[in-house]
């Protein structure tokens, strides 16, 4: 394929006809192991989209065998990808086939990538597909969660605490957000990552904010009744 027709397929961002009978390519049976038995429980009250939580969850599994958020690895690391120039991660070694691409990571350019890197970039270093068009996008959805500039505008996000729950359970924020724990009960109840965080008791009706700006997993308990678990998860 010469250079030309390469670049006209990566512009038109939708090589769809073109895939037909390369489907069954390179590695789909680790995809298989990837499959939708593992999924986040995602609860409506979130304030981010449940796409991007299954699709960190379907990152982890699958695109952390060689990439990771911050660091490069097998593949470049991938914050700020969306919107960023085609292998431009200063200091990795792209192949001469992706670095003879032009553009920009866009929504349907990472589409058409993932779901065939080979016919994006015949001869890519990535051999890796994502057959499933839902699992692409929500891996989408999270990138783009991931490459918010430091810019975008905080968010302030609602835990509430009912029955001896937290609502929701998984709360995904990104460094900078606020949230605010509500205790809908009667009883008192605590939200307590040890060392991280501790609203101490929080009577029926009262609230407790918490900036977070540190990025990590947090599991919480409340500390009366650590049955009681949650977490957080700061990008
Ligand atoms: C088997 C290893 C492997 C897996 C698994 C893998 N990748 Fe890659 N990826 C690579 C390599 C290697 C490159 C660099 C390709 C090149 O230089 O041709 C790359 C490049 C990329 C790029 C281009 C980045 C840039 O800076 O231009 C994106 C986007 C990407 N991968 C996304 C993903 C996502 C999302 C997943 C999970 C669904 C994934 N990859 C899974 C190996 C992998």
């Amino acid at each position: 394929m010469s250079c030309s027709s390469r670049r006209v397929s990566v512009l038109g961002h939708k090589p769809t006809k073109l895939i037909h009978g390369l489907v069954p390519f390179l590695m789909v049976g680790f995809l298989a192991l990837g499959g939708p038995q593992l999924r986040v429980v995602f609860s409506a009250t979130g304030s981010l989209s449940g796409d991007a939580l299954r699709g960190k969850d379907y990152y982890e599994r699958t695109c952390s065998g060689c990439h990771s958020i911050d660091q490069d690895r097998i593949g470049p690391r991938h914050r700020g990808v969306v919107g960023r120039r085609i292998a431009s991660v200063e200091g990795f070694e792209y192949s001469p086939a992706l670095k003879m691409l032009r553009g920009v990571w866009q929504e349907s350019l990472l589409d058409s990538w993932l779901k065939d890197p080979q016919l994006v970039a015949p001869g890519t270093a990535m051999g890796f597909q994502v057959t499933d068009a839902r699992d692409r996008a929500d891996v989408i959805a999270y990138l783009k969660e991931v490459s918010k500039g430091p810019k975008a505008k905080p968010k302030r996000h609602t835990v509430s605490i009912e029955e001896f729950r937290f609502f929701p359970e998984t709360l995904i924020v990104r460094a900078g957000d606020t949230i605010v724990w509500k205790n809908e009960d009667q009883a008192p109840h605590t939200a307590t990552a040890e060392g991280v965080f501790d609203s101490g008791h929080l009577t029926r009706g009262a609230t407790w904010k918490y900036l977070a700006d540190k990025k990590g997993t947090f599991e919480y308990i409340c500390h009366l009744h650590p049955r009681m678990k949650a977490k957080l998860i700061v990008l």
